[in-house]
């Protein structure tokens, strides 16, 4: 390959699909990666992150699509003639070769003479300059995924393929390796597409994260969009925790929807819907258990108007440092999670505690009640 700018390319997948004899691990996908973004597939484990990243680095060929890169068509090139470079979950770094040599090894098999300074940069870079005469088993595993990314990055890629680069690090070290990983993105401006099965490690690193589920995209948007605005069952579950009601929609002539559930009334404002709305249909009312407030029943008269509330009993409380996560048995739902904030805390909220749970009605959402309330719930991936 010749020395190419490094710049991000944007990847288009048209129709992308991939079938293993009658077993279809991708069905058909249009996914557009904007040039230079963070770009994260997220997904259970077996869901098909792997095989869509495959095809766009040409080391699987689709069933059915094209893959575009940088505007060009690329579905019958072979990887090596693809402006791409992969990170794998297992470094592959060369044993016999110090961090130097693993990171000048690209550059020396293109017949590159003076490797000196780009290798210095990339080193400098992520921060392994001092480094450079270890081999990779002196390393810890975070040293070792940097310098696997600077192998890659070296080789100028309009985009970088990673494939859970930080599965083998514990959960401090990849915490750490996330922020700098974006940092990194960020200083050279090449698109990256990371695959993850990590919810907060989408949410942390990327621009767009796209939810996948059963070869299928369910949903893409920035991190705060889906996390406020997930449109299904599978995204409201496995991106962070919701809790989800049966209700049926009474009344859809003003702004706000009411809804009627087992234990009263709740309002939900119509464009935050995505099922079909009419009066007397099905929905399944969704809210984040950190937008909750709990009050103690005696105290059921100082909750403001205006606002949902449900009545219930506390289960279950555990205290996690920065908050307390109860589980309140109601009516409406046999468990429904609330998030606390650990400030001024009343000491009465204790299990067995009859509490009114409340919340501004724009926080609530509404799915489709034909979808299975339980998708991408850990109980749903025990069942799978
Ligand atoms: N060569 C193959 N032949 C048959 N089935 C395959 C093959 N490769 C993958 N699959 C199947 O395709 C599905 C998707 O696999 P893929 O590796 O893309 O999953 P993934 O989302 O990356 O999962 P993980 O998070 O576990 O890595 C899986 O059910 C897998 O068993
Ligand atoms: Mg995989």
């Amino acid at each position: 390959m010749t020395q190419q700018p490094t710049t991000g390319g944007d990847v288009r997948l048209t129709g992308i699909s991939k079938t293993y004899g009658s077993f279809t691990a991708v069905h058909p996908l249009d996914l557009h990666i904007p040039a230079g973004s963070f770009f994260a597939l997220l997904g259970a484990s077996g869901c098909g992150k792997t095989t869509t990243l495959r095809m766009i680095a040409g080391l699987e060929d689709p069933t059915t699509g094209t893959v575009l890169l940088a505007g060009q068509d690329v579905t019958a090139l072979p990887p090596y003639k693809r402006p791409v470079n992969t990170v794998f979950q297992s470094y592959a770094l060369f044993p016999h070769l110090d961090v130097y040599e693993n990171v000048a090894f690209g550059l020396r098999r293109r017949g590159v003479k003076s490797v000196k300074k780009q290798v210095e940069e990339m080193l400098e870079l992520v921060q392994l300059g001092d480094f450079a005469r270890r081999k990779p088993q002196q390393l810890s595993g975070g040293q070792q995924q940097r310098v696997a990314v600077a192998r890659a990055l070296i080789n100028h890629p309009r985009v970088l393929l990673l494939d859970e680069p930080l599965g083998a690090l514990d959960l401090k070290l990849r915490r750490q390796m996330q922020l700098e990983l974006k940092r990194i993105q960020t200083e050279v401006g090449i698109t990256f597409v990371h695959v993850t099965h990590d919810q907060e490690e989408a949410m942390t690193m990327a621009d767009t994260v796209a939810v996948m589920n059963g070869g299928r995209v369910e949903q893409q948007g920035a991190p705060a969009e889906l996390y406020e605005n997930p449109a299904t069952t599978f995204v409201a579950n496995f991106l962070g925790t919701s809790n989800l009601i049966e209700a049926e929609i009474s009344d859809k002539s003003g702004g706000a929807l009411v809804l009627t559930t087992a234990g009263g009334k709740l309002a939900l404002p119509a464009a935050r819907c995505s099922a079909p709305v009419r009066t007397g249909g099905k929905v399944l009312v969704g809210v984040r258990p950190e937008k909750i407030s709990l009050t103690h029943a005696e105290d059921a008269d100082t909750v403001a108007d205006g606002r949902n509330r449900i009545t219930g009993r506390i289960a279950d409380s555990s205290f996690i440092g920065v908050s307390t996560q109860y589980v309140v048995k109601t009516p409406d739902c046999p468990e429904i999670a609330v998030y606390e904030q650990n400030i001024e805390r009343d000491p009465r909220l204790v299990p067995g505690a009859e509490v009114v749970l409340h919340w501004n009605p724009a926080h609530t959402f509404g799915l489709d009640a034909a979808q299975d309330i339980d998708a991408g719930t850990e109980r749903d991936e025990e069942a799978a």
